[in-house]
């Protein structure tokens, strides 16, 4: 029996290397392996829990799908889907919602960080958002979870979603683990936290050009290049993870021994990593420019990932109702 993977991004028209790095390239690497049955989601009624434009949404959900393709998900190897569309999730939310403790919810971090960023703007839905979180991943049983690293609490608490649900009405649901790559955590650009799109400056996107690049690179913070200890954090640190992401190991750590003798130039080491970083995404940019000039492939590919997860959806749903006692 295939394994099942389930992971979502948001729309939001600002997709950065560290969403490529951290979330689409694990989506990525599991399509590839055998044995892994792959749905990946536009998860659009977790877009509006923060401010949008209902007019741009159309056009933010289709521009992640487009981003997506263009990144690397394979239709022949994935399922893509919008979430909107299977409106399972929802119901699967409601449920699992009555048999959960809100303090546990008000205590996530990721509850708290929205909070501080709109304070404007609190509603049930940020409160929520975990729990449609858990039945986006339940509603396909899904046991492989590809995200970021900050995504990990989300996964934590699926995973009690899950046991708390087999322990209420039996086994049910497999507490489902999150995959993380090698660029789980990518650092922002302003030498603090990381890579985010709500922070203007902590950013590279995918759909930047080189100059872009160089542009936003020149605006990282460094410090004189040298001295007796590398930096653990802060903005050389984060230029370094950088380097190590986009360049490898050896070049990090050639930057790392200059940096304890005859000291870096940090204007070459951002003009290659520059070089790097658009070497990386130049194809990308390309495969959009495809899927762009041929939408009705994308509307197809859409099709078939809503009716293949709809037969899913509705199949767990029968089953999470009859085991709580509605039918
Ligand atoms: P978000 O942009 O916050 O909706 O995140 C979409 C996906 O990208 C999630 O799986 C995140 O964990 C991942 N992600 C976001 N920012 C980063 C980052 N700086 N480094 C690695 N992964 C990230
Ligand atoms: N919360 C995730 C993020 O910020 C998006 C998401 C929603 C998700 N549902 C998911 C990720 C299910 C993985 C699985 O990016």
């Amino acid at each position: 029996m295939k394994k099942r993977v389930f992971s979502g991004l948001r729309p939001t028209n600002l997709i950065h290397i560290g969403n490529y790095l951290g979330a689409i390239k694990g989506q990525i690497d599991l399509q590839n392996k055998p044995g892994f049955d792959c749905i990946y989601g536009v998860v659009d009624l977790h877009g509006i829990t923060t401010p949008y434009k209902p007019k741009d949404l159309p056009n933010q959900i289709r521009n992640l799908a487009l981003d997506l393709l263009a990144a690397g998900l394979d239709p022949q190897k994935c399922h893509l889907m919008i979430q909107s569309q299977v409106p399972e999730h929802l119901e699967l939310a409601y449920l699992l919602g009555t048999i959960f403790p809100v303090s546990r919810l008000e205590d996530l971090p990721t509850y708290k960080d929205k909070k501080a960023e709109n304070p404007g703007y609190l509603n049930m839905g940020l409160l929520y958002y975990p729990v449609l979180m858990a039945a986006d991943i339940m509603l396909y049983k899904a046991d492989t979870v590809p995200v970021g690293k900050d995504q990990v609490p989300h996964i934590e608490i699926t995973r009690e979603f899950a046991r708390k649900f087999n322990l209420m009405f039996g086994k049910t649901f497999p507490e489902p683990q999150a995959y993380l790559m090698e660029g789980a955590y990518v650092p922002s650009l302003k030498g603090e936290g990381k890579m985010s799109k709500s922070i203007e400056g902590s950013y590279i996107l995918l759909t930047d050009d080189l100059e872009m690049i160089r542009k936003r690179l020149a605006g990282a913070p460094t410090d004189t290049g040298k001295g007796t200890e590398v930096p653990q954090e802060g903005g050389v640190a984060n230029l370094l993870t950088l380097v190590e992401l986009f360049e490898g190991k050896d070049i990090r750590m050639k930057y790392e021994s200059q940096y304890l003798h005859e000291g870096i130039r940090y204007q070459d080491l951002k003009h290659d990593l520059a070089n790097a970083i658009y070497e990386e995404i130049k194809p990308i940019q390309e495969k959009r420019k495809f899927y762009e000039q041929n939408s009705n492939l994308v509307e197809e590919i859409l099709e078939e990932g809503r009716d293949y997860c709809s037969i899913i959806a509705k199949e767990t749903l029968r089953e999470a109702k009859e085991k709580m006692g509605l039918v």
